[in-house]
């Protein structure tokens, strides 16, 4: 475990996460912004270790596991900036913050056992130290606490919360069972990352026009603009993913390649391949060196017994080849391009708002979204 005093550790936490830089952000009303963000943001840090006390001493220990290994506050962050539309961070807003980043971090604990994931945010993942059954009872009590904020804030707030749920069960579940006859395996991946990530950070920004009394006109271009971002995030996760990663992440290029995950430069890359011989046989390299690598029968013997083949397994450096010729590819450069589509289209949402700060500051957000590198 790695603990940390989250309030202590925010600091111009704004700035940071949001690219917001002192020489961007240089008038008076754009600094005022930022101090009202940073300030609310310390407010939501303290309230969320309020929220997620428990009586129980294994929920109080579990809950806060992965809240206090570390995490952006992205969400958070996105509704109190919003709110500045409006009348600024107030109460609701805090609350509404709160609960958006509880639902989250409810979703992480789910997510992790669903993808037998190692490590979250630098630490064991929840099911590694726990098993499975405490982890995902703990993504359901956190659950259960981001529900009971939203219902301090009228049935308005619980219809959102519900219908944000809906869309992340719905996100998770269509990307486990995969597309269906007839369906067209980009739209579907892209409705995917719309449903499990999109939705949640339309909702996040959503809640700040909301709950800060806002002009409720702001309400569809800003959730139009959660939704594009949480598509261009995904995407560049999935370029990222192929990239070398700091080593304090514990990750290695090419995690959900070797994993067999479904990412755009894969569905890219098997489009190519239909009319390219060197993407088909890329392909064929992937599927045979690369995903199955990590599988059961490599780590417990080199032979796959599966298919009864005397099959050495690849070294490593035949696996970092390979992702590094993934990386190179056409079809990770179209992802990209993609993922910078997704970022423009959010910020020509915003066009009805009105100039200023805020607008600024989520355009900053959509470049800094498609900039980053880990
Ligand atoms: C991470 O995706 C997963 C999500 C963004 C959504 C997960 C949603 C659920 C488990 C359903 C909702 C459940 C509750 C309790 C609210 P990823 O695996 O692509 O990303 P990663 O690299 O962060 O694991
Ligand atoms: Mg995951």
């Amino acid at each position: 475990m790695k603990p940390s005093h989250p309030v202590a550790r925010r600091g111009s936490s704004l700035a940071a996460n949001l690219g917001l830089s002192e020489r961007v952000f240089a008038t008076s009303a754009d600094k005022a912004m930022v101090k009202a963000i940073d300030a609310g943001l310390d407010r939501v840090e303290a309230g969320l270790l309020e929220e997620v006390r428990f009586a129980d001493t294994i929920a109080d220990v579990s809950t806060r596991y992965l809240l206090q290994a570390g995490g952006k506050r992205v969400r958070p962050m996105l509704t109190l900036l919003t709110a500045q539309l409006g009348a600024g961070v107030t109460d609701d807003v805090v609350t509404a913050a709160e609960a958006i980043e509880i639902t989250h971090l409810a979703s992480l604990y789910h997510d992790d056992v669903m993808d037998d994931a190692d490590r979250r945010r630098g630490v064991p993942s929840a099911q590694a130290v726990w098993g499975n059954s405490v982890a995902i009872l703990t993504g359901d009590l956190l659950f259960a606490r981001a529900s009971q904020l939203m219902a301090g804030l009228g049935e308005g707030a619980i219809r959102m919360q519900a219908r944000t749920f809906e869309r992340l069960v719905l996100g998770q579940l269509h990307e486990t069972v995969g597309p269906q006859p007839g369906d067209d395996p980009i739209e579907h991946y892209i409705q995917v990352l719309a449903d499990k990530t999109g939705s949640l950070i339309a909702a996040a920004a959503q809640s700040g026009i909301i709950f800060s009394g806002a002009d409720p006109g702001f309400e569809a271009p800003i959730i139009e603009f959660g939704e594009k971002i949480g598509v261009a995030f995904q995407l560049v996760d999935d370029v990222i993913d192929l990239s070398p990663q700091p080593a304090e992440t514990g990750k290695v290029p090419g995690t959900d390649l070797r994993a067999g995950v479904v990412t755009l430069p894969m569905l890219r890359l098997a489009e190519h391949a239909r009319s390219d011989a060197a993407s088909a046989a890329l392909l064929e390299r992937i599927e045979r060196d690369v995903v199955i690598a990590t599988g059961p029968a490599a780590a417990a013997d080199p032979i796959d017994t599966n298919t009864m083949a005397s099959r050495i397994v690849p070294s490593k450096e035949t696996i970092d080849a390979i992702v590094a010729e993934l990386r190179e590819h056409e079809a990770t450069r179209a992802t990209l391009a993609e993922a910078h589509r997704w970022a423009r289209e959010a910020v020509a949402a915003l066009a009805p708002l009105p100039e200023g700060s805020v607008k600024k500051a989520l355009t900053r957000f959509a470049e800094t979204v498609v900039e980053r590198e880990s």
